[in-house]
């Protein structure tokens, strides 16, 4: 498999999809067109990451703070998700793919997010891959949605303050039973987080490149986990450590 170590891939993939808007510019086109484009490029990775076995894939498709952008640019986006939603469907349940979706869903427009909830219910059943859709998503939005929660818990005493730790806290994230990513992969060569899973990625591994999403393909994936397998995640520890655990 084109070099890749199958017990080494990454469980959780995670994906900024940038540069829609640079990819049009360069072609002289409207960004719309790019953001068009660059859902033949969430179909690439979405199939090939199945046909690779990872466990899940994140894509973050709409930032909280993308609702800044001009209206015709945000209908655009909208209608776009509803299209793939309806293409796509099919396609998850033959491939056994689960859709799930995290950030501030109540704030879509209802028909998106309608559409948005049906596909998530009608696939809960598949359990090849699960394909989750970061949308009107906020790293520090979902921190302190959380921590409402747990607060409102706490005084409904049904936790107490003590039992509030770093393995109990993740339970109120929306990302709730899927594990924290180990590969970052955000294209379009920008070096940065961008809001996204903040509490999720203190581990994780990043990979940064040029290429800008509506380009991205198989090829670009498989370069990622290739660069993946070379590192030695350390969590901490020293690289002498490492050599002497097992396996
Ligand atoms: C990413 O491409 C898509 C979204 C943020 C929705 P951009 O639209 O950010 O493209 P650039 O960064 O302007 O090139
Ligand atoms: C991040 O891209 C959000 C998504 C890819 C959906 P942006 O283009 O919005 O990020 P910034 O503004 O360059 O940091
Ligand atoms: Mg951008």
């Amino acid at each position: 498999m084109e070099g890749l170590i199958k017990e080494r891939l990454p469980r959780h993939v995670a994906i900024i999809m940038d540069g829609n808007g640079r990819w049009a510019r360069q072609k002289s086109l409207n960004r719309i067109e790019g953001h068009i484009k660059g859902i033949e490029a969430v179909r690439a990775v979405v199939t090939s990451c199945r046909e690779l076995g990872i466990k899940f894939l994140t894509l973050y498709a709409f930032s909280i703070e993308n609702w800044r952008r001009p209206g015709n640019e945000i209908s655009a986006l909208m209608g776009l998700l509803q299209r793939y939603l309806r293409e796509e469907l099919d396609e998850m349940l033959e491939n056994n793919i689960r859709l799930k979706a995290i950030g501030d869903l109540d704030s879509l427009p209802r028909d998106a997010h309608d559409m948005l909830i049906e596909t998530v219910e009608k696939t809960t059943h598949c359990d090849a891959m699960v394909l989750i859709l970061a949308l009107s998503y906020g790293g520090r939005d979902e921190i302190i949605r959380a921590v409402r929660r747990l607060i409102v818990d706490a005084k409904n005493k049904k936790i107490r303050p003590d039992q509030i730790s770093e393995e109990t806290f993740p339970n109120y994230l929306s990302t709730k039973d899927i594990p924290d990513p180990d590969l970052l992969i955000r294209t379009s060569g920008e070096y940065r987080i961008s809001n996204f899973l903040l509490w999720q990625m203190a581990y994780t591994e990043i990979y940064v490149t040029k290429t800008l999403w509506p380009d991205f393909r198989k090829e670009d994936l498989i370069k990622a986990l290739l660069n993946y397998q070379r590192r030695q995640r350390r969590f901490g520890l020293t690289s002498e450590q490492l050599a002497m655990e097992p396996g």
